[in-house]
């Protein structure tokens, strides 16, 4: 079973701010994630920069489209992103047309789930060729009093079950990570806990050793 990548999510809301984190952490991560914080507050350049500066990392562009997936997927693809996030709850044409646009510029659509979704729908995706989703506790979820539990990890369970990708997120600390053992995850994503930890490249690299504990290659 392959090694669950590591990304950190920038969710800054400037470059400059964001750069600082990745010329610490970048060493130590497989991706890089443009957050929507970033993306909203320094706009679609910042992921230009962060191609350029990292030509050796996957990059995503955390979009969170909701609509006019082609063009917004094409645009993010267009400034270097290798990854793209659509939301669940867009409508499926949308979906569609943000693959297509990632695909023919060699890159990939991840599917963000968050709120209402079902594994019906789902399945459904699945059926479309939508391969990559993303198993989201959303920060606000959290901050009300959620946590990562045997819930959360069923879901994961019955995503993979259905053939997809699935990376996790939302609130995640390297305590977590033992809760997904055994399961093909394909990246843990971070924001908060790697970026504001005092030392976040120690702190990343607890991550991995974590992970090599419970993934061997
Ligand atoms: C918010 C996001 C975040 O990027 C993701 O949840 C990771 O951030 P954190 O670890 O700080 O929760 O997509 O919508």
């Amino acid at each position: 079973m392959a090694r669950p990548l590591l990304q950190v999510a920038l969710d800054n809301f400037s470059l400059s701010e964001a750069l600082e984190s990745t010329l610490l952490l970048a060493p130590e991560l497989d991706v890089i994630e443009a957050g929507t914080l970033l993306c909203l507050a320094t706009g679609a350049d910042s992921i230009k920069a962060l191609r350029t500066l990292y030509p050796n990392n996957t990059i995503v562009a955390d979009l969170k489209i909701v609509d006019a997936g082609g063009e917004l997927a094409g645009m993010a693809c267009d400034k270097g992103a290798d990854w793209v996030t659509v939301m669940c709850s867009a409508a499926n044409a949308t979906k569609v047309n943000a693959m297509k646009a990632a695909t023919e510029r060699g890159g990939e659509m991840q599917v963000e789930l968050f709120g209402n979704w079902t594994l019906e729908e789902a399945a459904e995706w699945r059926k479309l060729g939508l391969k990559q989703v993303i198993y989201h506790q959303s920060r606000d979820a959290l901050n009300a009093g959620g946590s990562w539990g045997e819930s959360n990890l069923n879901m994961v369970k019955n995503l993979i079950d259905l053939g997809f990708e699935v990376s996790v997120t939302g609130g995640l600390t390297v305590e977590n990570i033992s809760l997904f053992k055994g399961l093909p995850v394909k990246c843990f994503i971070a924001g908060r806990s790697l970026r504001n930890a005092k030392d976040p490249a120690a702190e990343a690299r607890k991550w991995k050793m974590e992970i090599a504990k419970y993934w061997q290659e």
